[in-house]
């Protein structure tokens, strides 16, 4: 398994770094358009090879997509973050020119490419990506949900006082912080529903909590988080390369599933070898349709932009 990942920065490093440690990779290419960015990078990464055991190899690029040839699965992190304060849609204009020509170069040197969009704002730079090229629907994956999941079960956790390990739940619809629509009726505990233990104002405080956790973390460090963006991004690699058929809320294309078509918006989907396996329809109540249909209607006002 080959794997590119564009941008050497925060995310990409980070996500390079999960990669190589959990070794089921055989090469992974760092490339940047920063002159010796990625070189360090992946340098300073295989210096910790012998440390911690893996033979992951990992190349650094400077902008020569020859080198990414042949790569099965594509990560794009290129682009700028935000700042505290911003919101992810106010990246569009810097992102969407940055996307789509990192887009074209990967797909002319590896044509069967499955691509994992991870700039913002993803939804609409995963929309992006399917207008810019002939590529299949089920390669073209955006990474949000499994993220704003990790968070919203990170705050579960802090809520029940329980490991991390024992909650469950999910976070699909729009990767914004107004957007995201966290399902605290089917989170649940060692499969005991969330609702048993914790108060509705109390989840509606993990809710509101995980729809800012990027943005609160953005306001703590300056810029926005790495290590469970990284993180995110390396699990739904492994899926495939492993086949894993992993289920995990992902930016996709929806045509007709969830009463919504021709925009891409997380929801749950079964991620294997061949890319996003299946779309799951998760039936949501009438409160929960609302909220799906406002946050993609706010996604379809945000790819408004791509036209311009
Ligand atoms: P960063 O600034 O640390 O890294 C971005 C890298 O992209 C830089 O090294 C820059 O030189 C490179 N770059 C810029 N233009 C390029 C081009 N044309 N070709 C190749 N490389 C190029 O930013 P960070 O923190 O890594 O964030 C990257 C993106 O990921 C941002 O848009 C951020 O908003 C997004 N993000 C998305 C998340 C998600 O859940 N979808 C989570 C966290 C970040």
């Amino acid at each position: 398994m080959k794997v590119t990942v564009v941008g050497a920065g925060a995310v990409g490093a980070s996500c390079a770094e999960y990669i190589a440690i959990k070794d089921f990779a055989s090469e992974v290419v760092l490339i940047d358009i920063k002159e010796g960015f990625a070189e360090g990078k992946a340098m300073d990464l295989m210096q910790t090879a012998s440390l911690n055991g893996f033979d992951t190899r990992i190349v650094g690029v400077t902008n020569d997509y020859s080198k990414t040839a042949g790569s099965d699965v594509a990560v794009i992190t290129s682009g700028i973050p935000r700042k505290p304060g911003m919101t992810r849609e106010e990246l569009i204009g810097t992102n969407a020119n940055i996307v789509k020509s990192v887009v074209e170069q990967l797909v002319k040197y590896s044509p069967n490419v499955i691509v994992i969009v991870v700039s913002n704002p993803m939804d609409t730079m995963a929309y992006l990506v399917h207008k810019a090229t002939k590529l299949p629907k089920n390669h073209i994956i955006g990474m949000g949900g499994a993220l704003d999941s990790a968070r919203f079960k990170y705050r579960l956790a802090e809520a029940l006082n329980s490991p991390i390990s024992d909650v469950d739940g999910m976070v699909i619809a729009a990767h914004s912080d107004s957007g995201m629509l966290p399902l605290t009726r089917l989170a649940s505990y060692r499969g005991v529903p969330v609702t048993e233990f914790l108060s509705a104002d109390r989840l509606n405080q993990v809710a509101e909590d995980t729809k800012v956790g990027g943005a609160t973390l953005t306001k703590l460090l300056g810029t926005s988080a790495w290590y469970a963006p990284g993180a995110a991004v390396s699990a739904l690699v492994q899926a495939i390369a492993c086949d894993q058929k992993k289920l995990f809320p992902c930016s996709v294309l929806l045509e007709g599933e969830y009463g919504q078509k021709d925009v891409c918006v997380g929801v749950p989907v079964i991620i294997g070898k061949n890319g996003v396996e299946k779309i799951v329809e998760v039936k949501l109540n009438d409160a929960e349709k609302a909220k799906f249909a406002e946050s993609t209607g706010a996604v379809r006002e945000v790819n408004k932009a791509l036209a311009n």
